[in-house]
């Protein structure tokens, strides 16, 4: 079985089961890019399957794990048992929220030195309750997205479940950040806009994300449909 979907040179994702998130079906996805030495970056580990696991290895060395924002910790640990000499990286907030993990870095609102020729980052702000870290895969410009973009099936969520998911605005093709993390914005819109302006800058022609459809075509114009809530403005 063929745990990981190549996306294109040298990036892939991996979906994996749902978790639970306030007993919502939350399906998982992480995105795996090899780097031109052959270390891999993995981005949101996801639960640990054997198979996966030996088929990761095929590609390369696991090199870095990435938890992008400070609810994606789940499975982190154990991806620290199985690669022990993989550099761990903490998102903002994350290192206070889980003190059993021993993180080996932070993230910053700038690539970190090991992939900053590949990948470039930005800590999207302007939320007084998460900061979520945001990546674009260079050579593929593919934009690696997490919660800023939930978009899932219209089926995906049945009865009073699928009543809430069209409420917080996360169906296809509608998706965008779930009504609650928007409303934490509330007085950091400028900020928010900054970054993403900045990711705009970046033309992004796929976007990967943890919950539901990626976006494969019309990268852009799905993000300013997608964000229109930050208010941006041609000036941005
Ligand atoms: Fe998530």
């Amino acid at each position: 079985m063929n745990f990981l979907i190549k996306l294109d040179d040298n990036i892939w994702i991996s979906d994996g089961d749902a978790v639970s998130w306030y007993g919502m079906a939350y399906t998982t996805r992480m995105t795996i890019v090899k780097l031109k030495d052959g270390k891999l970056w993995v981005h949101s580990p996801g639960k640990i399957i054997e198979e996966m696991i030996d088929e990761i290895k095929s590609l390369g060395q696991v090199s870095y794990l990435v938890s992008p924002n400070k609810i994606h910790h789940l499975f982190i640990n154990d991806w620290i048992n199985v690669f022990p000499n993989a550099i761990s990286y903490s998102s903002p907030g994350l290192r206070e929220k889980r003190k059993d993990i021993s993180f080996d870095k932070d993230l910053s609102d700038a690539p970190e030195q090991e992939w900053e020729a590949e990948i470039d980052q930005v800590i999207f702000k302007g939320s007084s309750a998460m900061e979520e870290v945001v990546f674009f895969h260079k050579t593929s410009r593919v934009l690696i997205l997490t919660d800023l973009i939930e978009n899932f099936h219209p089926n995906h969520f049945s009865g009073y479940k699928k009543v809430i998911a069209k409420l917080t605005g996360i169906v296809s093709p509608n998706g965008k950040t779930p009504l609650d993390w928007r409303a934490s914005f509330i007085f950091g819109k400028s900020e928010a806009r900054k970054s993403l302006a900045k990711i705009i800058s970046w033309k992004p022609n796929k976007i990967v994300i943890s919950h539901g459809e990626c976006i494969y075509s019309n990268a852009t114009e799905f993000l300013l449909k997608s964000f229109k809530w930050v208010g941006l403005k041609k000036t941005d």
